[in-house]
């Protein structure tokens, strides 16, 4: 390991608003590794290596080697969730894992169990929570969660924890007054302000307590002013948000590929079914405003139609969810796109994705954990932008252009990692042109 940066050590709590698919597929998914029946498909932190300095040097060591990552066996779990079943029926309940692989760790399931969430069904209307904190106020609920987070390390003996919100879509929500400033923030909990959701109290009591907070769903949380501001104040990382999962990943493959050979689109049409809890959720128009706002600014951004008028100018560009039951959590998505080439001749691409969610998100949970970590202690604080890789929707500093690019965010991300370890990036510029300009330089 080249790197300054400081050592784990101890334990890393990995705390969870939201036990339902993502957050028990991510559970059992790393105890699956630790007891060593599976791998961590999917997960760069585990299984990627990462070149360094020329590739004639052939140092290409795993990022877990390179950076100095909690290890999965480090790893402890806790959560919250307004519906009260240990992780083991919740998991069961999500439909994602089978039995094969859920009832070998049963026990280590049924071991954790939710804490009693901030919940309002006015901000996820189609739940009904029975297992919630009661307050006068959304301040006095943030209060219990930072007695939680604080239990939690105290429990499991952690010196560290990490928090990623897993819970459900909420309302679509924009910044209001109460979002300006920090002051105002704590005022309007007291207040009650109809503009604070739940999702923000968790954010607010995970800084608060030094745990840096990353957001899993589109809505609202910790992308305002106020809580950018604590956050820096604290030292704490942030990221979010919306984890890019299914179409949109698939989005973010393909349009990069086709921009970059200059190929028109005139519409790209996308829908999904779906038939999990998050699917029964985002049937809520409110909740599914939330998504579509993440989901929709993807092609404009790699587009950029205001460079490419003739290319990108007439883009259509629509997106449906469609909840159906049936599907579970094995979602479908269909993807056609109207492109164009050569004379403005007419083509077309058809995706048909039979994707599994939660499978895809799981690893994307791990990695942010291990990472935002790694980022806190590094000394790093404020908005992660070099972590854009894993949102649909990258929370990024005002004034900067969101990445959507999934290939430009990756090498931002591996990158990043290669600075904070003192290492020089990497530009793929050929040794040969690089060694020639060099030597162009030096005359
Ligand atoms: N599955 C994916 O690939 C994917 C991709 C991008 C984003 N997301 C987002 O991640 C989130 C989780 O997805 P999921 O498939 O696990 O959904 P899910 O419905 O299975 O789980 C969400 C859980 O959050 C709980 N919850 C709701 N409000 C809460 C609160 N205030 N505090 C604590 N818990 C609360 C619910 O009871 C539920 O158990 C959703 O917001 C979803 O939109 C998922």
């Amino acid at each position: 390991m080249t790197t300054s940066l400081p050592a784990h050590d101890g334990k890393l709590l990995v705390l969870l608003p939201g036990m339902g698919a993502v957050a028990t597929t991510f559970i059992a998914g790393v105890e699956a590794v630790r007891r060593g029946t599976a791998q961590p498909f999917g997960s760069l932190s585990q299984m990627q290596t990462i070149r360094l300095g020329k590739r004639s040097e052939n140092r290409n060591p795993l990022i877990r080697d390179f950076v100095p990552l909690a290890p999965l066996d480090d790893l402890v779990f806790a959560g919250w969730d307004p519906i009260p079943d240990d992780c083991y029926d919740a998991a069961v309940r999500a439909g994602v894992l089978e039995d094969r692989d859920l009832e070998p760790m049963a026990d280590f399931l049924h071991g954790i169990e939710p804490m009693p969430a901030a919940f309002d069904r006015q901000y996820v209307k189609k739940l009904d929570g029975t297992h919630v904190k009661t307050g006068e106020t959304k301040w006095d609920l943030a209060q219990q969660l930072r007695n939680d987070i604080r239990g939690q390390m105290e429990a499991t003996g952690a010196t560290r924890a990490v928090m990623v919100w897993c819970g459900s879509t909420e309302v679509y929500l924009s910044p209001a007054p109460c979002h300006m400033t920090v002051e105002a923030f704590e005022q309007g909990m007291k207040n009650n302000d109809p503009a604070i959701a739940p999702s923000q109290l968790y954010a607010y009591a995970a800084i608060m307590e030094g745990v840096p907070y990353a957001n899993g769903a589109p809505n609202l949380s910790a992308d305002f002013p106020a809580l950018e501001a604590l956050a820096e104040a604290k030292g704490v990382p942030l990221a979010g948000k919306d984890f890019k999962t299914g179409q949109t990943m698939m989005k973010t493959i393909l349009a990069p590929g086709l921009k970059a050979r200059m190929l028109g689109v005139h519409g790209w049409f996308s829908t999904n079914i779906l038939g999990n809890r998050d699917g029964e959720v985002l049937d809520d128009a409110a909740s599914f405003r939330a998504k579509e706002v993440t989901k929709a600014g993807v092609l404009d951004t790699i587009f950029q139609p205001e460079t490419y008028p003739d290319l990108y100018g007439d883009l259509y560009h629509k997106i449906r969810i469609n909840y159906y039951p049936p599907h579970g959590d094995a979602k479908e998505g269909w993807d056609n796109i109207d492109l164009f080439g050569w004379l403005g001749y007419r083509m077309q691409i058809k995706v048909n994705f039979l994707c599994r969610d939660s499978i895809l998100a799981a690893p994307i949970v791990l990695d942010l954990a291990l990472f935002l970590d790694l980022a806190a202690r590094a000394g790093r604080s404020g908005i992660q932008e070099w972590l854009s890789f894993y949102f649909k929707s990258p929370h990024t500093p005002q004034g900067h252009v969101q990445e959507h690019d999934l290939f430009i965010q990756h090498f931002r991300l591996k990158n990043t990692l290669r600075v904070m370890a003192g290492e020089e990036p990497i530009t793929h510029l050929s040794e040969h042109f690089a060694a020639h300009t060099e030597a162009e330089e030096v005359e």
